[in-house]
């Protein structure tokens, strides 16, 4: 069964070893490899929200549930980046900026991600993100770097422009997803 301490410390010791996202893409792979394990472990998803599972400002640790059909608008970490789907589904657009606007972004590919992926993401990515089942998604998100504290971009969803990356407002999505998630359930 997944254990967050030993997830915790296994992160810990991947990291050490390796500053770049590899190592610790495998233990969110063992992780995500046991899907019904981390369901136990974290408990089922019942809400779209954030769970701050680890904060360091060298790590975080994050446990996202998405909405049913919720999309968060083309946004950056500035750190690399390890996704691991442990129910539902995970639908990532990658984005990159046009080279004759670099506030503007175009779509540069795609990926879909199942349960037991676990995608690394690369310092620089632009990505959105969207859940595209019609009941919540479990993943497990793990940053290099600590990912409350950059100062990151995100990109207007009509006009693809680049802006200041609010927290507050993309927590808030969640929220509002749960709203929304509300009159589907009901
Ligand atoms: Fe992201």
């Amino acid at each position: 069964m997944f254990n967050l301490e030993q997830f915790i410390a296994d992160c810990r010791a991947a990291l050490k070893a390796d500053s770049s996202h590899k190592s610790v893409r495998e233990v969110v792979a063992r992780a995500v490899s046991d899907p019904a394990g981390v369901l136990k472990g974290l408990g089922e998803p019942k809400r779209a929200e954030v769970q701050k599972l680890y904060h360091a400002p060298d790590l975080t640790i994050l446990n996202v549930i998405w909405a049913p059909m919720m999309t968060v608008m083309p946004h950056n970490h500035l750190m690399w980046a390890v996704i691991g789907i442990y129910s539902g589904r995970e639908d990532n657009v990658f984005w990159r900026r046009l080279p004759d606007n670099h506030r503007r972004v175009e779509a540069a590919g795609a990926r879909s991600l199942c349960v037991g992926d676990a995608e690394p993401l690369g310092h620089n990515i632009i990505h959105s993100v969207t859940n595209p089942i019609p009941r919540l998604t479990g993943a497990i998100h793990v940053y290099g770097g600590d990912f409350f504290a950059a100062h990151r971009s995100e990109w207007d969803a009509e006009t693809l422009l680049e802006g200041r990356f609010d927290a507050e407002r993309a927590l808030r999505r969640f929220e509002e997803a749960n709203e929304t998630y509300k009159h589907f359930a009901s």
